[in-house]
């Protein structure tokens, strides 16, 4: 049985944070968000039909999973891991090197599911040698993470995040590569992204990554991917692309929805061969 104490956990993240400057938008962002990426962590686990002491697991990595933001946001001033540090990695030394985890969590016993989900929750593409719970972890923390990705950059202006000028915003083109990337129906990789409107791009394509189809319904029941796809562009040529990109994402959710359809009419199947062996 493993033992948390969310009561306790929250608390102990709350006076962390404190003592960080909480009036300061970019710590409130973070803290905001990983409060959202908590509760979408127990909502897709328990769409998996997890059992309890997975669903708190699976919480936990979601209250843990940025704490290494902060100190980033002191030492560096941002939030961009190229010019700084790799915050995943510096969370895992938070908590595993120096032992805070221990201040979250008295039980032991997942501590290395937990270290496995924060170290690979902002990688491009996981390792392949990971075990099927591990990657299970890995999946939920990472689709809570891109959900919660796509509210927050609908929130907070493209400008302020990639220090560029509307004008230069509104006129810019999609680098072929990104557009490539995207119909290929994958997240855009960053060293790809040269204009401020790839980063636009790169956003959406986010949504090509989730792994459960609870995501999918969330994302689609949050709105923020529609938002994100109506950018309203000054530049003709922005706009037939990004007319081409809303096709491509609709195509996909359509497959997706379709997918999810077709599993619960097997789940449907199961029930009715169910039935009429009893019957
Ligand atoms: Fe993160």
């Amino acid at each position: 049985m493993f033992q948390i104490n969310r009561v306790a956990a929250k608390k102990t993240f709350e006076n962390y944070v404190n003592q960080f400057d909480t009036r300061d938008d970019k710590v409130r962002l973070k803290i905001e968000h990983t409060a959202r990426v908590t509760a979408l962590c127990e909502r897709i686990a328990k769409s998996l039909g997890l059992p309890e002491d997975d669903v708190n697991l699976a919480w936990m990595m979601g209250l843990l999973h940025d704490v290494g933001r902060f100190e980033q946001l002191k030492d560096f001033g941002t939030f961009n891991d190229a010019q700084s540090i790799d915050h995943a990695k510096y969370g895992v030394k938070l908590l595993f090197d120096d032992g805070h985890i221990r201040d979250y969590l008295a039980d032991e016993s997942c501590d290395n599911l937990i270290r496995t989900a924060i170290w690979n929750h902002n990688v491009f593409r996981m390792p392949e040698e990971l075990n099927k719970r591990e990657l299970l972890f890995c999946q939920i923390l990472r689709d809570a993470d891109k959900i919660d990705i796509l509210r927050v950059n609908v929130e907070i202006p493209i400008e302020t995040i990639y220090n560029c000028t509307t004008e230069e915003l509104k006129n810019a083109t999609v680098t072929e590569a990104v557009l490539q990337s995207f119909a290929e129906e994958h997240a855009v990789e960053h060293c790809l992204k040269r204009t401020p409107v790839d980063h636009v791009v790169g956003h959406a394509s986010l949504v090509f990554e989730l792994v459960y189809p609870i995501s999918i319904c969330i994302v689609e029941e949050q709105g923020y991917l529609e938002k994100i796809l109506s950018f309203q562009s000054n530049n003709s040529k922005t706009k037939a692309q990004f007319e081409q990109i809303a096709q491509i994402m609709k195509a996909f959710l359509e497959k997706a929805n379709c997918a999810m359809g077709i599993v619960s009419n097997q789940i449907t199947d199961t029930f009715i061969n169910f039935f009429s062996v009893i019957q």
